[in-house]
């Protein structure tokens, strides 16, 4: 098996293993997708999948300067020119579903509290209009308004394939809604919503099942980093969460896991892959030479990557002839316009 063999996942028929990884781009003023966008993703189309930044699926999860949304009409048609784009050039596209929870900002919310399962503030900074600001302490949700948040996973998946996406992701990665829910340092739920391993895995697997029951399995990817810290999660027995959420995954036939490798201390590829026999995607530092490696070895099915991506339009190609890649600019990662964003260039004709 080699990363540019096909391989199905789910409804799918991919043309190779070569994920491009979600990643946050902040040029989507007002929420809606636009030409820009669509350009960025039509040039990248190549990739056996591509999945989106994180695309909040309700209003509340609005985390980030300029990142996109899907909830609304507007949204949805923004969503279908990009899907189009790709579509066009042969290319496959899943939204990653991305609720920030805490980590978000009352200056994105209309003055709103960020929503999270307890009010413990995340420490740090984030990014807004009027510059760098303190996150504050979140609202824990009350019990009774889980049900219709965890609904809107499902609202936006039957909206990503009203707009023509192949499918969505369900972001449980890097310490956003899911993954607060998932942690015991930021979840201090008594109900059934926090405590145990199963309790503090309801929320993501309620969302992971109101996307299935929307769209099909085999239409719905999910991510997670186990063990991973960022955005202040700890987990002491953070091997025995995910082997359990990795099974609770298993049962359902889904269309992948996308695993996040950010290297904790265990060995994050072997525990997922004892509990789960399904199609996985391993993402984290990957070149060449180490996902041919994981392909081979069966360890993945699937490899992602993120600022290689970023940084070259036509990653497969510079990959398979062994090509030199572009220098990604650090400086334009996150927010402008089309610098560092659709300016990197393929290679020569
Ligand atoms: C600019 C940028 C934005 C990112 N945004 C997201 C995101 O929205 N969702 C997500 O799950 N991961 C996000 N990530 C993490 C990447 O998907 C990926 O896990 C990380 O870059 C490691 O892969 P790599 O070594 O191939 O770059 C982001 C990374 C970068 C560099």
């Amino acid at each position: 098996m080699s990363l540019f063999s096909p391989v199905r996942v789910g409804a799918l028929t991919l043309k190779s293993r070569v994920v491009m990884a979600p990643m946050t781009r902040n040029r989507t003023p007002g929420q809606v997708p636009n030409a820009l966008n669509a350009e960025y993703y039509a040039q990248r189309a190549s990739a056996g999948l591509i999945v989106t930044e994180g695309t909040t699926p309700d209003a509340s999860g609005r985390g980030y300067i300029d990142i996109p949304g899907l909830y609304n009409a507007a949204q949805v048609e923004g969503w279908r020119q990009v899907a189009g784009a790709v579509h066009a050039k042969g290319g496959h596209i899943f939204v990653q579903l991305m609720h920030t929870g805490r980590i978000s900002h009352p200056d994105f919310l209309d003055g709103a509290a960020p929503v999270a399962p307890s009010a413990i503030a995340a420490p740090g900074e984030i990014y807004t209009h009027e510059g760098m600001k303190p996150h504050g302490t979140p609202r824990a949700l009350e019990a009774a308004e889980i049900p219709a948040l965890i609904a809107t996973y499902g609202r936006a998946a039957t909206l990503a394939r009203e707009a023509g996406l192949d499918g969505v992701e369900v972001h449980g990665a890097n310490g956003y809604l899911p993954g607060q829910f998932l942690a015991p340092n930021v979840n201090q739920r008594t109900d059934e919503w926090g405590g145990s391993v199963e309790n503090r895995a309801r929320f993501l697997l309620g969302a992971v099942d109101a996307a299935v029951a929307a769209i099909g399995a085999d239409r719905v990817g999910v991510r997670l980093s186990p063990g991973g810290v960022f955005n202040d999660i700890h987990d002491p027995d953070a091997p025995a969460t995910y082997a359990y959420v990795a099974g609770e995954l298993a049962k359902r036939n889904l269309a992948y896991l996308h695993i996040f490798d950010t290297k904790p201390g265990f060995d994050v590829a072997a525990l997922i892959r004892a509990h789960y026999k399904g199609t996985l995607i391993l993402n984290g530092g990957y070149d060449r030479a180490r996902a041919e490696a994981d392909i081979a070895s069966g360890l993945a099915d699937l490899i992602a990557f993120g600022v290689p991506f970023l940084a070259n339009p036509d990653l497969p190609e510079r990959l398979a002839q062994g090509a030199a890649l572009n220098t990604p600019d650090q400086a334009s990662f996150y927010g402008g316009g089309a610098k560092g964003y659709t300016d990197y260039p393929a290679l020569a004709a």
